[in-house]
């Protein structure tokens, strides 16, 4: 089974899913999530198997069967950290639409000064800046006694390094090479 990496091929796509497709409900994971990112994953796959010395997918789900640490790096591989401004715009219409003024003015009625929400799984930071603005383009001038509170949190606490979660967390305006902020979680209110 093992060889020379310059002398295995790429993994091919359909091989990948595969591969995926019976490892994930392993892993506690859903295909469904992953079909569109599959590159990804699959580019960091090919990769490992290619540092493992194995011939493909098929070799590494029996490596993944002898070596049961090994899950623990496939975990790790099918992290999916793509995230953008709006990322889900029809997602993003209705929570600034139609979820924050509710919640808004259920906050009011109870005379609670802030409407709480978690980014959980927030990657670098571009989902809960997106609250913020949310907040302050659709909402805020409707409830001015009230104020947003994200909480962002990640399992992958390099991704929290990262400008967009700098800026997210102090309110500021992201760009790239914007000062870095290390933390396991960010808090903002606006
Ligand atoms: C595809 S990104 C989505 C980022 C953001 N929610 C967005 O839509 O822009 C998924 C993120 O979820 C994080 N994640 C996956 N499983 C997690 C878990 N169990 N707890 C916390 N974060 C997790 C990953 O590290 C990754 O950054």
């Amino acid at each position: 089974m093992a060889g020379h990496p310059a002398l295995l091929k790429r993994v091919k796509d359909t091989d990948c899913v595969g591969l995926l497709q019976w490892a994930l409900p392993r892993l506690g994971l859903r295909w469904p999530g992953f079909r569109r990112v599959r590159g990804q994953v699959c580019k960091r796959v090919d990769k490992r198997v290619h540092t493992l010395g194995i011939s493909g997918p098929a070799a590494y789900m029996a490596y993944l069967g002898d070596h049961r640490e090994e899950w623990k790096v496939l975990d790790g591989l099918c992290t999916v950290p793509i995230s953008r401004f709006y990322r889900d715009r029809a997602v993003f219409d209705y929570l600034g639409d139609t979820v924050l003024p509710i919640l808004a003015r259920s906050a009011t009625a109870r005379t609670e000064p802030t409407v709480r929400c978690w980014s959980a799984g927030c990657a670098s930071g571009e989902e809960p800046y997106t609250m913020s603005l949310l907040w302050t383009h659709r909402v805020r001038s409707r409830f001015p006694q009230t104020a947003l509170a994200v909480l962002a949190t990640d399992l992958d606490t390099q991704l929290l390094d990262r400008p967009a979660m700098a800026a997210a967390a102090s309110g500021s305006c992201p760009r790239r090479g914007s000062t870095r902020r290390s933390s396991t979680r960010a808090r903002s209110t606006v």
